[in-house]
């Protein structure tokens, strides 16, 4: 089966990342349509998956961006659906990964005839998206995809409360690769001496900065803890929440905490980074679609907090393979890294289980296999 992959992304989101692990196995015989340039189409090329970018001119990849306005000119939008057309023709199966991605290989199945698979990767509610990107978002899904991959029950779910068709959506994880997550201890040990977190107890963020990944709400927990506490904020603002990195350092500066806050952008060795530190936070303020991240703490064996709502909750079972907290809220957050900080032995055999469960619940061989047969299956039913 040949498949055109879409992502109208050309930097490395979540969604992307996660898509890299899926085309993996079809790379000799499949193509990533990218409807932007950038750092994507090199992580994709340094994996060997061909990738080329279908537009000359980028489109406005905004997450919470109106899908029309997106694509407000016809002089943008047209070309890119005849060459998303063109190509598809050659291809058996168009897998869209993102929203916009959606709207064009909805146009190209409708042309071509070729099946349109979905993966979803968002909660569709008025918390993320307008009332027009859901519409749309949802009308075009049930009249055009013959699959829906949604990333978790959460974004399942508010895909059918949005009018999403239940029957079409299946919920499949983002997989892992364990073996990526392992790291050597000398190498972390000189890596927090370069950092300069030798003696602290390091807490770590590692999302993009954007106002609903919720790193003020670290910043503001971080001020109610012991001056040892240092965070390392891991994620640059991908899709341009300038004025918000504004805000994380002015935030900063007035509860006199820049010696205890470290940005350190966008990072690849993000195991490393993780095994570096004591405890890893997730913050979201709006319910977390899947989260990464929150894995990816696992499987390097470091202690996980989890904002409690969206796909989160599937990801963590309080004190079982980590800890949930009400989002939003920096006290709650503050006491459990307290407790973290206390229970040294408790959180250790916590995050042990948690990197136990993860390893076997989102292994990549069994995720890639699941995805497959849905694809075969969505493949000889056309
Ligand atoms: N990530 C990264 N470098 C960074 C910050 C984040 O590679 O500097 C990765 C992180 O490891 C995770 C992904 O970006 O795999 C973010 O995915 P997640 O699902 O947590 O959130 P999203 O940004 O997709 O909403
Ligand atoms: C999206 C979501 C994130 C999820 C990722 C991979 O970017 O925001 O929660 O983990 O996709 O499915």
């Amino acid at each position: 089966m040949k498949i055109l992959f879409l992502d109208q992304s050309g930097k490395p989101g979540g969604a992307e990342l996660c898509l890299i692990d899926i085309a993996q196995p079809y790379r000799d015989r499949a193509l990533v349509g990218l409807f932007a340039d950038g750092d994507f189409r090199k992580l994709l090329e340094q994996n060997q998956i061909p990738v080329e970018v279908l537009t000359s001119q980028s489109i406005a990849v905004r997450k919470q961006s109106n899908l029309l306005q997106a694509f407000t000119s016809l002089g943008q939008i047209l070309p890119l659906i005849a060459k998303v057309v063109e190509t598809a023709y050659q291809y058996d199966l168009i897998y869209a990964n993102t929203q916009k991605a959606l709207v064009v290989g909805a146009m190209a199945s409708l042309i071509t005839r070729r099946p349109l698979v979905y993966h979803l990767h968002d909660i569709l509610s008025l918390e993320h998206f307008s009332k027009t990107n859901l519409r749309v978002a949802v009308n075009l899904a049930n009249l055009c995809a013959s699959l829906v991959i949604a990333n978790s029950q959460a974004s399942q779910t508010a895909f059918v409360q949005a009018g999403g068709k239940p029957d079409i959506t299946r919920v499949v994880y983002n997989g892992f690769n364990s073996k990526n997550y392992q790291t050597s201890n000398d190498d972390i040990q000189k890596l927090r001496q370069r950092l300069g977190l030798e003696n602290k107890f390091v807490v770590g963020h590692f999302s993009r900065l954007a106002p609903w990944k919720g790193q003020h709400i670290l910043i503001d927990a971080l001020a109610q803890l012991p001056p040892q506490v240092t965070a390392i904020l891991v994620g640059d603002a991908l899709f341009g929440e300038q004025n918000y990195v504004k805000q994380l350092h002015q935030q900063i500066a007035e509860l006199g905490l820049e010696k205890r806050v470290i940005f350190l952008g966008f990072r690849t060795d993000i195991p490393q980074l993780m095994a570096a530190c004591n405890l890893v936070t997730h913050t979201s303020t709006a319910p977390e679609p899947f989260g990464r991240v929150i894995v990816e703490a696992m499987l390097c064996g470091t202690p996980v907090v989890a904002a409690k709502a969206g796909g989160a909750m599937e990801l963590v079972e309080h004190g079982v393979n980590g800890f949930l907290v009400t989002p939003g809220e920096p006290q709650a957050l503050a006491q459990v890294i307290n407790t973290c900080i206390q229970e040294i032995e408790m959180t250790e055999k916590i995050a042990g289980q948690a990197k136990n469960i993860a390893r076997q619940r989102f292994d990549v061989a069994n995720v890639n296999q699941q995805i497959a047969q849905l694809l075969s299956n969505v493949y000889q039913t056309k």
